[in-house]
């Protein structure tokens, strides 16, 4: 029996819009058919990850668990999406180990937008040194050399970055060309430029949103 099963890793820092394309992701394979386990970071945290705190230790130890949830739900013929933070290499690359079908998801964002969202309010804590070692002002957040894909929420629309994804998973064999159920194609959106995203940061520094 052919195991159509994976795992949609995405890591990020804090307020990149992870939970978000995780939601809008899992609705969307959900939708076509797939049985989708979303490890939301937050929800993790609440219940399979209860009383683990912020030291690398714990965060390595929170990545195991959900690391091991996910390799089991795609192992099962599943789809485990996940969105911790995620912030050091070496246990992403151990996840990637452990799960077959693996697919590495950057949410990049540049720090300072993600302080312009604060969804939770926590970055005006950290800055007021009233939360030590939060990931991107005082903890570090290892960007992945080398993911299947970078998404990039400060310049892409949700749906461009979900539109993105499904085209990875498809290229890479996980869904297939028919379930496209006529979308449109991606083609009209490219990965974004370093050049493109220099251009897109100094409008946003013009417009009073970054310093
Ligand atoms: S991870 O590092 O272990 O992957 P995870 O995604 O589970 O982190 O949890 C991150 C969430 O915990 C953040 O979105 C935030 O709401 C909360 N949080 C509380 N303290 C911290 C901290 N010191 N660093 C980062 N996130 C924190």
């Amino acid at each position: 029996m052919p195991n159509n099963g994976f795992t949609v890793w995405l890591t990020g820092l804090p307020s990149s819009g992870k939970s978000t394309l995780a939601a809008l992701l899992a609705a969307e394979l959900q939708d076509r058919g797939h049985p989708v386990v979303n490890l939301d970071g937050d929800e993790v945290r609440m219940r399979l990850s209860k009383g683990l705190g912020f030291s690398k230790e714990d965060r390595d130890e929170n990545i195991r668990r959900i690391s091991y949830v996910a390799r089991v739900a795609s192992d099962m013929g599943g789809v485990a999406i996940t969105s911790a933070i995620s912030p050091y290499r070496e246990i992403r690359d151990e996840a990637r180990a452990e799960i077959a079908q693996f697919v590495e998801v950057f949410v990049s964002c540049p720090v300072e937008v993600c302080i312009q969202r604060d969804v939770k309010g926590l970055y005006k804590k950290a800055l007021a040194g009233e939360i030590k070692g939060f990931t991107g002002i005082d903890d570090p957040y290892e960007e992945p050399l080398d993911p299947e894909l970078v998404v990039h929420t400060d310049l892409e629309e949700e749906q461009e970055s979900i539109r993105r994804i499904l085209d990875t998973l498809e290229r890479l064999g996980l869904l297939s060309a028919s379930e496209n159920n006529g979308r449109a194609p991606a083609a009209g959106a490219p990965a974004v430029s370093d050049d493109e995203r220099e251009q897109a940061l100094t409008r946003l520094r013009g417009l009073g949103y970054l310093e």
